[in-house]
């Protein structure tokens, strides 16, 4: 017998119904087609409609993950959802999201990590499996920014879209090479202000928004997200020439592709769905990967680095062995 870890047993993924391309924004926004797809590689976003909430969308992601998996809501010990914009201050959206898939068992929580949401949910569901707290847990991003945008604000409007992915963990104690291999998380609380939501609940007279000095994020993102890099490969005595696919987080396609550059992998290893889904947040990543397990790119065996920055700043990678 060896040592506990997690499988990435299950995955699954929602996007809203409505589709807002550029053209669209263009015809109330002061903005264009061309402005956002050269500085950020986005066509389109999914935007939520009357009936999509975080939990909605969460749970419908969830339902997904566990049929790949064959898995049924009764064998699911943890629920973690990272989200930014929950729909109330508490019960947490995970909790709402066990009534949802009718368990009526184990244990959720949320948890705000802002667009690095997903790598903090998953180390810390891996730290629950492998400590034995969790034999199994949905891990889950969940996001509706489109009700956080400000529509007067063109730097931070069209960057942004609605959805939610999700990822089913399983421990195995067997021998084999699959399952996460690490996770790394940092923060630093001194850059808070480049990238916050000016509210918080109860402030009702005053709608919150999203604000961002997009030119500081962007230059702390290719550095930071490079040295995460770095530093989960070396953790595992691995080198760029492993890894079979990038799984990054969705904001932009320049930051994606100068991470991509470091690690010298071919565009036609690295998940993009930024111009289709625009940045989800915490859901961009497990969105991603639910797509490209579906379409039968990523494959069992395959080394897969997931990386994200969001706002805090927090920031931070994870390598799995699917
Ligand atoms: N349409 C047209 N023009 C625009 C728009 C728009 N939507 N937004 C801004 N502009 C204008 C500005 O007003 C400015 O005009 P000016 O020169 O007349 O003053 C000009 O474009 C340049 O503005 P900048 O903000 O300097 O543009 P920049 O080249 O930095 O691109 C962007 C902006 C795309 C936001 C970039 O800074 C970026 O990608 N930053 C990373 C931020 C990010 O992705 N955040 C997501 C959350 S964090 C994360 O997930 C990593």
């Amino acid at each position: 017998m060896t040592a506990k870890r997690s499988l990435l047993s299950g995955f699954g993924g929602y996007l809203p119904e409505r589709i807002v391309t550029n053209d669209e924004l263009a015809t109330w926004l002061d903005t264009s087609d061309e402005w956002i797809r050269a500085r950020t590689g986005i066509a389109q976003r999914h935007m939520a409609g009357e009936g999509d909430t975080a939990v909605s969308m969460a749970a419908q992601a969830a339902r997904q993950a566990l049929d790949y998996a064959g898995a049924r809501p009764d064998d699911v010990d943890a629920v973690i959802v990272a989200t930014s914009t929950p729909d109330q201050a508490f019960p947490s959206t995970a909790v709402r999201v066990q009534a949802e898939l009718g368990m009526t068992g184990g244990f959720g929580f949320d948890l705000a990590a802002a667009c690095s949401g997903f790598i903090y949910a998953l180390s810390m569901a891996d730290s629950l499996i492998r400590s034995g707290q969790a034999r199994s847990a949905l891990v889950i991003g969940s996001e509706v920014y489109s009700r956080i945008l400000d529509k007067s604000d063109r730097g931070t409007y069209v960057l942004f879209g609605d959805g939610a992915g999700a990822v089913y963990l399983t421990s195995t104690d067997e021998a084999g090479e699959a399952g996460i291999l690490s996770t790394h998380l940092h923060s630093d609380g001194r850059y808070g202000d480049l990238l916050f939501v000016d509210g918080a609940t109860g402030q009702h007279d005053k709608p919150a928004h999203l604000r961002m000095n997009g030119r500081e994020v962007f230059r702390h993102a290719v550095g930071k997200l490079s040295s995460s890099v770095d530093e989960v490969l070396a953790a595992n005595g691995l080198t760029h020439a492993d890894v079979n696919w990038l799984v990054p987080h969705q904001a932009n396609l320049r930051i994606i592709d100068g991470v991509a550059r470091k690690l010298a992998l071919p565009p036609e290893r690295v998940v993009v769905t930024v111009d289709r889904h625009a940045n989800t947040s915490a859901a961009s990543i497990p969105l991603a990967l639910n797509e490209a397990v579906r379409d039968g790119r990523i494959n069992r065996g395959d080394l897969v680095l997931m990386e994200a920055l969001g706002g805090g700043l927090t920031w931070g990678s994870a390598l799995a062995r699917l």
